[in-house]
């Protein structure tokens, strides 16, 4: 608790008084300056914590120790060939921020957050992705792009991918960032029951998701429709998962109306991406596929949903970062789902939340 805190009455709920009506007085001009106060920290905060991560990474201290080896400030130092009193502090302030621990001697080690930050690891890929030109340029476009209507950073392009494609150290990065954020929610999904045994996924990245599910069930088979680039990415994972003779790696465009029949179509992370119209496209195409499907045939979709107003989830970061990126994408509230399934002649069954802030939404073919 600050000094500050200490010397303030308990808050009023939402800027109301005790009797309800709205204080408009000296308290909540106090309230705000606190406010503004915490404000600042953490976007300062923010700011040098994400400077010490690329700095971590650029210093190549998390190559140097394995797993489960600790060593001191002045080793680390005389490796990193860095300047002893300056490591001292640094790593001081890695341990504050989890990516490092001591053992019984003060001698440093990697926490599994610092494990992490190696050279191909999941964090390394988001920093590497987050502190990328592209992404930098088009976070940096985002008043001009709000100004506009449109995303100032594509060279023309709809979507960042041709030109992730065009980088391949950022199209690596990419798509173990991708890999890393759907992880956990393709182990819920797996769990689940599938009516029917075959499964497409598309947009399917470099197949995590697939593979996941496939390899929890032996019954299933599989088809992923991908970018050219991407989906070779995810026949090598089908392949070294030993799943290569049970899916279909389609390198088409998911737009076409192409997909084969199948007995569940899933769509993670895909629809926000794209405009209303083009996502009616989409939908229309897994309808069909679904019709050609099973009579049970379901459609999951999986996105971060937009919140209410006033509420602060990833929701809301994710859909600042759609409008600097995606020509007309954009993150929506379940109404919003609700109406383009509906308007592509699909229902809402279901919904339900996953692991990282994600949610499943289920449809069926066919109008209430
Ligand atoms: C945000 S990523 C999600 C990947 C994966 N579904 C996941 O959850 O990890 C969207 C994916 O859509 C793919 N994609 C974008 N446009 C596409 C198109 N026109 N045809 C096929 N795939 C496309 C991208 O290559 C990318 O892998």
């Amino acid at each position: 608790m600050s000094a500050d805190d200490r010397d303030m009455p308990a808050p009023p709920v939402e800027g109301a008084t005790a009797a309800g009506e709205i204080d408009n007085g000296p308290f909540a001009a106090r309230q705000q300056a606190i406010t503004t106060q915490k404000a600042i920290q953490q976007m300062t905060g923010a700011d040098i914590w994400l400077k010490a991560l690329q700095s971590f990474v650029s210093l190549g201290i998390a190559d140097t120790l394995d797993d489960d080896e600790f060593r001191t400030s002045d080793d680390l130092a005389k490796v990193c060939q860095a300047d002893p009193q300056m490591m001292d502090r640094f790593l001081h302030a890695m341990h504050a921020y989890g990516v490092m621990t001591t053992d019984e001697r003060g001698r440093y080690g990697l926490t599994p957050l610092g494990q992490d930050l190696r050279p191909g690891a999941a964090m390394w890929a988001a920093l590497g992705v987050i502190t990328s030109p592209l992404w930098q340029r088009a976070g940096a476009s985002l008043a001009a792009t709000i100004c506009t209507g449109r995303p100032h950073a594509l060279n023309g392009e709809a979507t960042p991918y041709p030109l992730v494609a065009a980088d391949p150290g950022l199209a690596g990065m990419f798509a173990t960032f991708m890999s890393s954020r759907t992880i956990g929610l393709a182990t819920a999904l797996a769990a689940r029951d599938f009516s029917g045994t075959r499964v497409a996924d598309l947009g399917g990245g470099d197949g995590t998701l697939l593979s996941t599910i496939l390899a929890g069930d032996q019954r299933l088979t599989g088809i992923l429709i991908e970018r050219t680039d991407v989906a070779a990415r995810a026949a090598t994972r089908f392949a070294e998962r030993g799943l290569a003779g049970r899916v279909d790696v389609i390198a088409d465009d998911i737009f076409a109306d192409t997909c084969p029949p199948a007995d569940v179509v899933i769509a993670a992370s895909v629809l926000h991406n794209w405009d209303d119209a083009s996502n009616l496209r989409f939908l229309s195409n897994a309808r069909q596929a679904l019709e050609k499907g099973g009579p049970d045939a379901e459609l999951w979709l999986v996105e971060t949903l937009l919140p209410g107003p006033g509420i602060h989830t990833s929701g809301i970061d994710l859909d600042l970062r759609m409008m600097t990126l995606f020509a007309g994408g954009r993150e929506r509230t379940l109404p919003q789902y609700q109406e383009l399934l509906t308007q592509a002649g699909l229902t809402l069954i279901g919904d339900e939340s996953l692991p990282g802030g994600f949610t499943l939404m289920i449809a069926i073919t066919g109008s209430d």
